[in-house]
């Protein structure tokens, strides 16, 4: 994977996403041991935010650090970009500086452009379209539970958004069930839906649409759901809220799931609406085993991308 981009899971190879679960499980193991990797001494990571971050921005950061590297925080507000520098120049500069660029933006053809002017790799940190690191993560921490992924039942419930895009893609990569669960309106693009599709047929997996929550989470292995209103949605927050008020994981749903299920969510969550706060809070939630994997698959993804074996 060495100087790749991770643009999309729609990038990686299935090879290359077994790669990144490997490798995730060393690093996390080495960290777990205390032992040093100082892959990344004397590399830099630029970090590009147009949107507000907590997981992101802290995992990366701290992941570089821990890696031996040094991470630098842009946002608009303090760089030249928030005063119209164009993108092409900015990828060419930071190029120049760092060794790896990774960008939070609302369009992901700004991801695609950076990656295209940069010689550096770029990893997308979320778009209005996707969200790779997110779903390798959440894919990293079912597969720690069940091992073998192939045929698990994973049921998203909510608003067909940018997690969702990208959880169909990294379940069609290996070979879960997906039933992506929302109401009329609120389904992904569809042209995302088909490409997820073609991969799943590949591998002999199912990528369904559903939208009744009953019928969808029965017997499910993962129930995952993210907030209503993404970031850039704040105007609709209101009619989603209406649109979407069974789209949600609450005990009702979790007593359909199976019996070692598990409950996830990218966070921030809101409880009260797309979980409750008992299922959030319950024995089958991983969510924050998944936030914490963010750092490990995000420091996996790095390494590799930076050419590690
Ligand atoms: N899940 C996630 O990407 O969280 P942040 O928005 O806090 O980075
Ligand atoms: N769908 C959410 C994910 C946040 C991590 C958003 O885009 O705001």
């Amino acid at each position: 994977m060495r100087g790749k981009d991770l643009l999309s899971i729609g990038d990686l190879s299935f090879a290359e996403v077994e790669l990144i679960l490997d490798k995730a499980t060393q690093l996390k193991k080495l960290y777990k041991e205390g032992v040093q990797c100082e892959i990344m001494r004397d590399k830099t990571l630029a970090m590009i935010f147009h949107k507000a971050s907590t997981r992101t921005r802290v995992s990366f950061e701290a992941g570089f650090a821990q890696m031996g590297g040094h991470a630098i925080y842009l946002d608009n507000q303090s760089t030249q970009m928030g005063r119209g520098e164009p993108i092409e120049d900015t990828a060419r500069v930071l190029s120049r500086y760092v060794d790896l660029i990774m960008i939070r933006t609302f369009k992901q053809e700004m991801v695609e452009q950076l990656a295209k002017y940069s010689t550096v790799p770029v990893i997308n940190g979320l778009t209005d379209s996707s969200h790779p690191c997110q779903a390798l993560a959440d894919i990293f921490t079912a597969y720690e539970k069940f091992k073998n992924l192939r045929q698990r039942k994973f049921v998203f419930i909510g608003d067909g958004n940018n997690v969702a895009n990208s959880l169909m893609m990294v379940c069609a990569k290996v070979g879960m069930d997906m039933v992506v669960c929302c109401p009329k309106g609120y389904f992904p693009d569809e042209k995302i839906i088909a490409a997820a599709q073609a991969v799943a047929k590949v591998v002999g997996s199912k990528i369904e649409l559903e939208s009744d929550v009953n019928i969808a989470a029965k017997n499910a292995d993962v129930l995952y759901t993210d907030v209503w209103a993404s970031m850039g949605q704040e105007d609709q927050a209101q009619k989603r809220k209406q649109d979407l008020k069974n789209y949600k994981i609450d005990a009702q749903v979790l007593e359909l799931a199976n019996k070692d299920c598990i409950v996830m969510h990218c966070l921030p969550a809101h409880r009260g609406e797309e979980i409750s706060g008992d299922v959030f809070e319950g024995e089958h939630s991983v969510i924050f085993d998944e936030a914490e994997n963010r750092l490990h698959v995000q420091k996996a993804v790095m390494a590799l991308l930076i050419g590690d074996k």
